[in-house]
């Protein structure tokens, strides 16, 4: 196969452009390339919906991150502190490990643990709002977004009030770490220090709940340690992993969703006069400016996707984002439609690592967008073109400043 073929950086998502706005570009590979050699980033770039859906769901790709920590350029970074202490998260996992800590986790994060929070992701929602409601204005990320997903992932796994005010330092510290772009020193120290301030946290609130159990999923990862069936290191790490994966997700559900809806200002209406379609509505903005725009896989053995050879130990990029737009998945994907049918978004990923969180992600955005619309009906964005951060993995807003 001849991989110089393709034509040179078509996929470059360091741009100002493309950081303000991929989906030109995804469209243009998608068109031109769809299984792209990206010679600049050493990858294979996937922007199809089928090809996405396959290489997610296929055996002969998984993570391998044995491979990857045998790579000389990246040995320093994993050798840092943070990064032992999260190497076992559920995202760094193949099987057999893999199912064997998921399966734990599982319980803790269905439908009906899901259902038996809300109550409390109502009140949070509810508390934060009528607090900024006499401000008349806010920056809807730093003032609403921010704050609210940390305090969910508290409540999943009831960590008591006196011990929240560090977890969110650390939350703040490790999520840098979501970028692949490289870390300062200063930035390395504050991830080093987040992870074992974290885990030393854990360890010392599971000493607790041992003896005053509560019904979560913190309960159920400390009986799976002392039944033998996790180590402690696994539990630290994917407790980790909880405040990590759902949080910057769930801002950039709120900031990209608020976003596109005033970008449709027919749909934003629509919503407002016919509350019954919120559960749709919270789908399509899902897909369509998903926060998590990348999962990425390497080739166990030799794979052909698309017409192409994935050859053993490479990598390949499969952009959620691009495959959100597919026109052959969903008939005029740039368009926000709220009453879109069977639009299930690609946004939570496939296969094993499909996302353990989408049941609670998708009742958080239907709490908050109700709330918001109830509560700041007259809500109106300064901008419609503001500041994204510069993430290639995490698609989100720096700010979203708004007024009532
Ligand atoms: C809109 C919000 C969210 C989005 C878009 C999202 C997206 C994703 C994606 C794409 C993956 C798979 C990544 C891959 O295959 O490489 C994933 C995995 C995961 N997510 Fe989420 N997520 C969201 C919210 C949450 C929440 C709220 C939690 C829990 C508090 C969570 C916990 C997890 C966990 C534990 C995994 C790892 C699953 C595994 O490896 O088996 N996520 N998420």
């Amino acid at each position: 196969m001849d991989q110089s073929a393709a034509p040179a950086l078509l996929y470059n998502p360091l741009t100002p452009e493309f950081r303000r706005d991929p989906y030109p570009d995804y469209a243009r590979m998608r068109s031109q390339d769809p299984v792209h050699w990206a010679p600049h980033s050493y990858c294979w770039v996937l922007t199809r919906y089928a090809d996405v859906k396959f290489v997610l769901s296929d055996k002969r790709f998984g993570i391998a991150m044995e491979w990857m920590m045998q790579i000389e350029a990246l040995q320093a970074t994993f050798a840092e502190p943070f990064n032992q202490i999260i190497r076992t998260q559920l995202l760094s996992s193949d099987p057999p490990d893999h199912p064997r800590i998921r399966n734990v986790m599982r319980p803790g994060l269905s439908a009906k643990a899901v259902a038996r929070l809300r109550p409390k992701v109502l009140a949070t929602a509810e508390r934060l709002l009528y607090d900024l409601k006499p401000q008349g204005r806010m920056d809807f990320i730093k003032d609403f977004a921010y704050p609210f997903p940390f305090n969910v992932i508290c409540d999943l796994i009831n960590v008591p009030e006196s011990e929240r005010p560090p977890l969110k330092g650390y939350t703040h510290g490790l999520m840098r770490t979501t970028d692949p772009t490289p870390l300062s020193r200063e930035e390395t120290d504050h991830a080093n220090r987040s992870a074992e301030g974290f885990r030393d946290c854990f360890l010392e609130l599971a000493k607790h709940r041992r003896k005053h159990p509560q019904e979560d999923i913190f309960q159920d990862m400390v009986e799976a340690i002392d039944a033998g069936m996790i180590t402690e290191e696994e539990f630290a790490a994917n407790m980790i992993l909880l405040f990590c994966g759902g949080h910057d997700t769930i801002v950039n559900l709120f900031g990209n969703g608020l976003l596109a809806l005033h970008r449709f200002p027919d749909q934003l209406e629509l919503l407002k006069s016919d509350p019954s379609l919120m559960k749709s509505a919270v789908e399509e903005l899902l897909r369509y400016d998903t926060s998590v725009q990348i999962a990425r896989r390497t080739a166990l053995e030799d794979v052909e996707v698309g017409g192409k050879l994935i050859q053993r130990g490479a990598y390949a990029l499969c952009s959620l984002g691009a495959a959100n737009r597919d026109p052959e998945a969903y008939p005029d994907p740039d368009r926000l439609d709220i009453t879109r049918k069977d639009a299930k978004t690609m946004s939570f990923g496939g296969g094993l690592h499909y996302c353990l969180g989408a049941t609670l992600a998708r009742m958080e955005g239907e709490v908050v967008f109700s709330a918001l619309l109830r509560i700041l009906p007259e809500l109106r964005l300064d901008t419609l073109d503001p500041p994204f951060h510069q993430n290639v993995f995490i698609r989100g807003l720096e700010s979203l400043p708004a007024s009532w």
